[in-house]
């Protein structure tokens, strides 16, 4: 196997940032370098506490996790406890951490790991509002040629969007940070709620990581009996959709995934349509393309990815 892929995962969990992290975790192409919490879902100090939660789920307390920003650059912060309930890792019952969170701002880490290692080693994966990733680069603005790239969750165009008619909630909470990354030069990869909304924790899928019969199998079919309840009144589906793996698969199976290389630019002045994702699919404006955006997935291969990656934890 090739040296693994080195990452670094930007995260407010979150159950379905949760599952992501559990199948980097599992996947030895991935090395992670760090995992940087911001808030999002929920304020900062669940976030961090979250994701120090899930290392250790998955018996890998050595992950270092990073605290970064506690609010969107411009905005008020907006959380979701209506979707992940009061700690954003509503479902199982996982005990209080006893790894450390590590000392030091996750933006500094961001930069000093992006300084430090080979130009284009590193790739970014925000799963939350892409505040800490905008302040790394407003912060060292050398660091944006320095990235391999950023595959991230977040926007929507066909699907519209989740939180306001027009907007995905990574995107809305901060909208300026999202525009400072889209406006960077940096290659992005982005999984909008047009490839989520197509990975549906069904019933059947959520009992095959119950049948795994392990701690993380048991957690990982609680975490999302909890998350998709929710959404499944909203759409009327059987299962929610599962966004955050989305970005970790892709890094393991790019075939998985189809979309376009496109324009995309984020809405920051019009309230009614805050956060929007405008998404150039048709090449209409003359923007340059600035973003591979997936619209399509493989779903049956991407649970089958999980479920095959989280039994080995
Ligand atoms: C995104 O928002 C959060 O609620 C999820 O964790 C995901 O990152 C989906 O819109
Ligand atoms: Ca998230």
């Amino acid at each position: 196997m090739s040296a693994p892929r080195k990452i670094i995962i930007d995260t407010d969990p979150g159950q379905d940032d949760a599952v992501a992290i559990l199948l980097a975790l599992a996947s030895p192409e991935l090395e992670i370098l760090g995992i940087t919490a911001v808030a999002g879902n929920v304020p900062l100090p669940l976030t961090e506490k979250n994701a120090r939660k899930i290392c250790e789920l998955a018996g890998k307390p050595e992950t270092r996790v990073y605290a970064g920003a506690a609010r969107p650059m411009v905005r008020s912060l907006v959380t979701a406890e209506h979707v992940h309930g009061r700690t954003g890792l509503d479902g199982p019952d996982l005990p209080e951490p006893s790894m450390p969170l590590q000392e030091g701002h996750a933006v500094d880490f961001i930069v000093e790991t992006l300084m430090a290692e080979p130009q284009g080693a590193v790739t970014l994966c925000p799963l939350g509002p892409l505040t800490n990733i905008a302040l790394a680069l407003i912060r060292e603005p050398r660091i944006a040629t320095r990235i391999k790239e950023i595959v991230l969750m977040g926007g929507g165009f066909f699907e519209g969007g989740n939180v306001t008619p027009a907007a995905e909630f990574n995107i809305y909470v901060d909208p300026h940070a999202a525009d400072v990354v889209f406006r960077s030069g940096v290659p992005i990869v982005m999984m909008p709620l047009d490839v989520t909304h197509k990975a549906l924790t069904t019933a059947a899928r959520v009992e095959a990581f119950r049948r795994l019969g392990t701690p993380v199998g048991h957690a990982t079919a609680a975490l999302l009996e909890f998350f998709e309840r929710f959404d499944e009144e909203k759409y009327g589906t059987d299962g929610g959709p599962l966004h955050d793996p989305c970005v970790i698969a892709y890094l393991l199976k790019p075939e998985l995934f189809k979309g376009r290389h496109c324009n995309v630019t984020v809405e920051i002045a019009s309230e009614l349509t805050m956060g929007m994702t405008v998404i150039d699919w048709w090449g209409v404006s003359g923007r340059p393309k600035n973003a591979q955006v997936m619209r399509y997935i493989d779903d049956e291969g991407f649970f089958d990815l999980l479920v095959e990656r989280l039994a080995r934890l």
